[in-house]
């Protein structure tokens, strides 16, 4: 093992928020060191292919790094990157993207990550209730870090206010609440679901919070039964040019000005297109397909999502909006429509990635131009190598910081078939 005590220079930095010392044959992954600090380490512990180790004397510290400005900083889970500068994290996270692609053999040019406002960018935040006050998982358990010093600065700062003082009202009445869930609209609506074991008797007692949120919805986690106290269950709000109504049971993208950026991104994909029916697959409530429906109005599309709230969202949103043509259906991604075949599709799918069996119904497909849209680079990588073994090219990498100062970062691909 390498010697405790030793003093190195970071070379590089994970989207972790580990700083990477290479020493001889060893990796170091150094917690809270960011590439450009000399500092003395001390090792944590021994894996296989690499040690881990944390500062115990910063020597001389990184031009890139900053003040993480958080007082839970280094002990909630959340975010990984509060002390790196946010143009540096631009880069550690295009080096995450393009090393997930070197991996799968694709050396393909990764475009300047394009990043938002780096705080209070949260539209939704699920908090953990911890007896009179919430917050979020320690790193690696299930322990909570309160919010008991200050708000946490990834979304608005009544988020936090909103969500304590509703804690500490549960408490007071006796209601052992598991989370609470806030989403608010563009313009600062909010609706709250209260997630709980067993309905409490005294559920009418929380008609009080009408005060703080516009919707309010109580979850059983043991039933699944769901009772909505007031409002409309979800929210109202504008995006991408289209006035929406996202439930609170559907996924909508967590940072507006980001997701404004990323539908730029995917909007401009279009422009040279080709097509004359896109498949928006893994659609949640429509937006890629309505924003696109309504710049191409002479251009048909299909969503296809298999949760059916969102589902429901998005034919009312296709509806609210006058955008007709463009339809919705409830199922698994790979299902087949009567739609016919799509000569460009968009995928946006979960962390984990596209099944085989929906990788095989691509193959089949065959579109001209595939739009992938993913929040994880690994398994983007792995899926875009799979598609290039098919005979598709890679025209465009295009990574967005959807979720600043954490370790996650979204990134858009095109790729077309042939030329
Ligand atoms: C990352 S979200 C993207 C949603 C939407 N494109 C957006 O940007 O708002 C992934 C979506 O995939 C849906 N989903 C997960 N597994 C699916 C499957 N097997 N078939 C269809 N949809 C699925 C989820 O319900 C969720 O709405």
């Amino acid at each position: 093992m390498t010697e405790t005590g030793g003093i190195f220079r970071v070379t590089d930095t994970n989207s972790r928020g580990y700083g990477i010392i290479k020493d001889n044959e060893k990796i170091i992954f150094a917690a809270g060191a960011v590439e450009g600090d000399v500092c003395r380490i001390e090792i944590t512990g021994e894996e296989k292919n690499y040690l881990t180790a944390r500062i115990t004397d910063l020597i001389e510290p990184s031009p890139y790094r900053v003040n993480p400005d958080c007082p839970y900083y280094g002990e909630c889970g959340g975010c990984s990157l509060r002390h790196a500068a946010y143009e540096t994290e631009g880069e550690i996270k295009k080096r995450v993207v393009s090393s997930a692609f070197r991996r799968f053999g694709i050396n393909a040019k990764i475009g300047n990550v394009l990043c938002p406002s780096p705080d209070f960018y949260r539209n939704k935040v699920s908090f953990k209730v911890d007896g009179p006050r919430v917050g979020f998982y320690r790193k690696e358990t299930n322990d909570v870090v309160p919010l008991d010093r200050a708000p946490c600065k990834t979304a608005p700062a009544h988020f936090s206010q909103i969500a304590n003082e509703t804690a500490a009202t549960l408490c007071s009445l006796n209601i052992n609440a598991e989370e609470i869930a806030i989403r608010s609209s563009v313009s600062g609506d909010l609706s709250a679901v209260i997630s709980l074991k067993g309905m409490p008797d005294s559920i009418a007692e929380l008609n009080r919070f009408r005060e703080n949120v516009s919707s309010l919805s109580v979850r059983d986690t043991l039933s699944k039964k769901n009772v909505r106290l007031f409002g409309d269950g979800g929210i109202r709000t504008e995006a991408f040019g289209l006035s929406l109504f996202v439930s609170d049971d559907s996924f909508f993208q967590v940072n507006y000005e980001g997701a404004e950026i990323l539908f730029r991104v995917v909007s401009s994909l279009f422009d040279d297109m080709n097509f004359d029916l896109c498949a928006d697959l893994f659609c949640g409530t429509g937006v890629w397909g309505l924003a696109l429906a309504k710049r191409f109005p002479d251009k048909r599309f299909y969503g296809i999502d298999l949760n059916k709230s969102a589902i429901n969202d998005a034919i009312r949103n296709a509806e609210r909006n006058g955008i007709k043509n463009i339809k919705f259906y409830c199922g698994d991604a790979a299902m087949k429509t009567e739609e016919g075949i799509p000569s460009a599709v968009i995928v946006d799918p979960p962390r984990a990635g596209l099944h085989p069996s929906m990788i095989d119904v691509l193959k089949d497909l065959s579109p001209d131009y595939l739009v992938y849209i993913s929040c994880n680079p690994f398994t983007l990588a792995r899926d875009a190598a799979k598609m290039v073994e098919f005979g598709y090219r890679i025209k465009c990498i295009a990574p967005v910081n959807l979720f600043p100062r954490t370790e996650h970062v979204e990134t858009v691909v095109l790729m077309s078939r042939g030329g």
